[in-house]
């Protein structure tokens, strides 16, 4: 990787870049030529908690959590700054690790990310508390004080965004962190250490450890000084950590995942419902968590819709996500590849109806994990593929026959993380709304999302709400404090 900077296998701990005690490293691959981009430092129980020990010390001896909570805000907007300069770069390590678009890359996720380190700095001297009116000669008023040592656990479809997401409201309230990257996409991660060092975060206060979820996360969850754990990933392991987190009864907050319905009903705009439930899927090659993954269509359309969606994904071919006009990419890993392609074998086995796709292409003869835009119709709500979390470009039609059986289809599923509504009715639109189950509802778009509004999950989607001032809540505590007046 002669075109980036990244630290060849080196963990970032206590302002320092040094090797995994085991002075063992793994490759990060190119998902679109399966080949190895670098060498990544594997950090194991030993790295995690040198790094846990400069948080700490970081917290408790460090500048940073009793800083003139301006000058914290003004750092933060250093690290946006410092990001911004390396954008086009970050898009491209970004396009490189992972495998998505590099143009989204640099419209999405590194524009958020930067707009999300702007968001809390702005932030970070309004965290105030209340004066409350208790009886008696006394006054009592409340403080927002910091967790303490946060430790964040990242998934790889949005490397550096979710990293952001984290850091950026952590840091903004005092707290000190360690984040765990992915192992699929450490690469970011490790240039946002370097970029909030130059821009003059103390040592300490941002620790990144590489390494793998069973050795370098799982000991993040369980180490006893760590105060809180922020995850997004899995329902599978964010069940686990919920587990492993109670022996010392860290806070938790879980992003996970999700089987969002997308909704259409017969008085929508289709043409713009057609182009919104193909890039509800499609986008990043449906490994998102909000991607709208089952579309439910009212009977009465369902022909011709079905017949428009088909003919825009059969047209939407996978690239090079180099080229700046590729739309599609390659799904992460392999094994990722694999687990989809598993999916799309049930939905044949249990019956519903191929439409498109299936099937893994090839790309300007690169050898990577490219898949065809896929539609399954006649899925019927029993089915795997209509219950599980697939996270790939995988859709599957379902019809309804009127308003209630649309709501009872899409709110009978274990997660509730996203859902949408296309209709020209305002009425019914929120009435909808507020009949789903999910911690965001789209009305006639899909998949929006801003720093400043609230982000997270109902029911096994996780629970805690991400940006927004809602994350405050997630990185501070309250204390309560009385004062005699007598
Ligand atoms: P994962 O949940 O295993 O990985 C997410 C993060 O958790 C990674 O940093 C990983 O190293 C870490 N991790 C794994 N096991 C851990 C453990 N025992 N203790 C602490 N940390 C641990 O997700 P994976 O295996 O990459 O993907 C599997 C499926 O999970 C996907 O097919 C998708 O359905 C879902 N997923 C959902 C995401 C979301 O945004 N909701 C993101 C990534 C995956
Ligand atoms: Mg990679």
């Amino acid at each position: 990787m002669s075109d980036t900077n990244i630290q060849a296998g080196q963990l970032h701990i206590g302002g320092e870049w040094q090797a995994a005690a085991s002075g063992e490293t793994f490759e990060t691959l190119n998902p679109s030529t399966a080949e190895a981009l670098t060498q990544v430092a594997s950090g194991a129980a030993e790295d995690v908690d040198r790094a846990v020990r400069a948080a700490r010390e970081a917290f408790e001896n460090g500048a940073w959590p009793g800083m003139d909570a301006r000058a914290r805000g003004r750092l933060l907007y250093k690290i946006a700054d410092g990001l911004e300069a390396r954008a086009d770069e970050l898009a491209r390590m970004e396009a490189m690790d992972n495998g998505k678009p590099v143009r989204e890359a640099r419209m999405i996720d590194i524009k958020e990310s930067i707009d999300c380190f702007r968001y809390y700095a702005g932030w970070a001297d309004k965290i105030d508390g209340d004066v409350i009116p208790v009886p008696g000669p006394y006054l009592n008023y409340t403080r927002r004080e910091p967790m303490g040592v946060c430790g964040a656990i990242i998934p790889w479809n949005y490397p550096l965004q979710m990293a952001a997401w984290k850091v950026a409201p952590a840091i903004a309230c005092g707290n000190t962190m360690v984040l765990k990257p992915a192992e699929q996409t450490p690469l970011t991660a490790l240039e946002l250490a370097r970029v909030a060092a130059e821009a003059g975060l103390p040592a300490g206060v941002l620790n990144v450890v590489t390494g793998f979820g069973e050795s370098a996360g799982a000991a993040l969850v369980k180490h006893p000084d760590v105060d809180k754990i922020a995850f997004t990933g899995s329902t599978e392991v964010g069940k686990i950590i919920q587990r492993e987190a109670a022996g010392s009864l860290k806070r938790v907050s879980l992003e996970l995942g999700g089987k969002s319905p997308n909704i259409v009903l017969a008085d929508a705009d289709l043409d713009a419902a057609v182009k919104g439930a193909a890039m509800a899927i499609f986008y990043n090659a449906g490994q998102a968590c909000t991607a709208g993954s089952r579309l439910l269509v009212e009977e009465s359309i369902r022909d011709e819709f079905v017949d428009k969606l088909v003919k825009r994904a059969a047209g939407m071919k996978a690239g090079d996500p180099l080229d700046p006009k590729t739309r599609l990419g390659p799904l992460v890993s392999q094994e990722q590849m694999d687990r989809v392609l598993s999916y799309v074998e049930k939905g044949k086995a249990e019956g519903a109806e191929l439409l498109t796709g299936g099937e893994r292409v090839e790309v300007n003869g690169m050898r990577g994990y490219f898949l065809n835009p896929t539609i399954f119709d006649r899925v019927t709500p029993e089915m795997t593929i209509a219950r599980e979390e697939i996270f790939g470009p995988v859709l599957g039609i379902t019809t309804f026959r009127d308003m209630d059986e649309a709501i009872h289809i899409a709110n009978s599923s274990i997660y509730g993380l996203a859902a949408a509504v296309w209709t020209r009715d305002i009425g019914k639109a929120h009435r909808a709304a507020h009949r789903l189950r999910a911690g965001t509802v789209w009305i006639n778009t899909y998949h929006n999302l801003d720093t400043a509004s609230p982000f997270g999950g109902y029911k096994q989607s996780g629970y805690g709400r991400e940006l927004g001032k809602y994350a405050l809540d997630l990185y501070t505590q309250v204390k309560s404090v009385w004062v005699s007046l007598g």
